[in-house]
């Protein structure tokens, strides 16, 4: 049976080497399709896979559709707003995601862009401090844990918003829990963005939120950039010169933004967040023992589908 690792944005070589074990010594066959352009070439490859690896790779019912032996797909990483759950459902193939595996590289990569910001995108003029700083995370799943964490080496004071999170989790981790979004923004002078992206939260963040920043704010974005409204972002850019807006998920309307407000905005060329040998190991290897575990046992405890 063909486990397929089918990567645009391809693993390090050294988290591949660990996938090719993983499901070698498992009794499997790898299959890896690493940097395709067509879609085509997705569909192509899956027509003989038992379980498919991917990132953030569009899996959507015309790949179900290509791949009649498919059993299980396991997005290596957190958000899976690349899978058509309903579809996986509908062909019977279970889909999962790796949970918490790469957060602390997408955490990491938050400061590297906020001290960035506070220092003025490195222009040699006279910046700001993290420490003493509040910052606000907009989630407390498993990146906002581990930006809390480092924020704590920083001297930062952290607060969080999210409904979904037990307050108590908060207070354990040293953060002060708020009870609205508008608080949050309104709080705090940097806000880092952990939401997922789903029909509620797709252009939820806007002028009526980021408008509510403090002076010299800095909103950073590391999640999706659909949960921003793009036009709410620029508006607020425009009237409000002191605030800035730092992503690792580049906007639509990115070359605009950067013409516009020079200085103020930084976009990473690609999505980098998970981008560390660290991360490729853990979210990769996981996968592949997910894969593992389905087609062996039927262990489906990453479920995220209905089955
Ligand atoms: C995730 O959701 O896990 C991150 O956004 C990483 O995505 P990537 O695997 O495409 O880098």
């Amino acid at each position: 049976m063909k486990i397929l690792v089918a990567t645009q944005k391809p693993f390090a070589a050294v988290a591949v080497e660990g996938i090719r074990k993983t499901v070698e010594e498992a009794g499997f066959t790898l299959g890896l399709l690493e940097k395709y352009t067509e879609k085509s070439q997705l569909l192509e490859a899956v027509a003989d896979a038992s379980a498919l690896i991917v990132r953030s790779d569009i899996v959507d019912a015309e790949v179900f559709d290509a791949a009649p032996e498919l059993k299980v797909v396991v997005r290596a990483g957190a958000g899976y707003d690349n899978i058509d759950l309903a579809a996986a459902t509908a062909h019977g193939v279970c889909a999962e995601n790796t949970p918490g595996q790469n957060s602390n590289a997408v955490a990491e990569l938050v400061f590297g862009m906020a001290v960035m910001a506070v220092r003025n995108m490195y222009a040699g003029t006279s910046g700001s401090e993290l420490k003493g700083k509040k910052l606000g995370l907009q989630a407390f799943g498993q990146v906002g844990r581990n930006v809390a964490r480092i924020a704590a080496g920083f001297g930062m004071d952290v607060m969080a918003f999210d409904p979904y999170c037990p307050e108590e989790v908060m207070v354990q981790a040293g953060v002060t829990p708020v009870h609205s979004v508008a608080d949050l923004y309104r709080d705090c002078d940097l806000v880092s963005i952990h939401i997922p992206s789903t029909p509620e939260t797709r252009g939820s963040i806007g002028a009526d939120l980021i408008r509510l920043m403090p002076k010299g704010g800095v909103l950073v974005n590391t999640a999706r950039k659909e949960v921003i409204d793009e036009a709410g972002l620029k508006e607020v850019l425009t009237a409000r010169p002191d605030l800035k807006y730092v992503a690792d998920v580049k906007p639509d309307c990115a070359a605009e933004l950067e013409a516009e407000f020079p200085g103020r905005v930084f976009f990473t060329p690609k999505k980098m967040g998970a981008q560390t040998a660290e991360a490729n190991i853990n979210a990769g290897i996981a996968a592949a023992c997910q894969c593992v575990a389905f087609l062996r046992d039927g262990d489906d405890r990453f479920r995220l589908n209905k089955a």
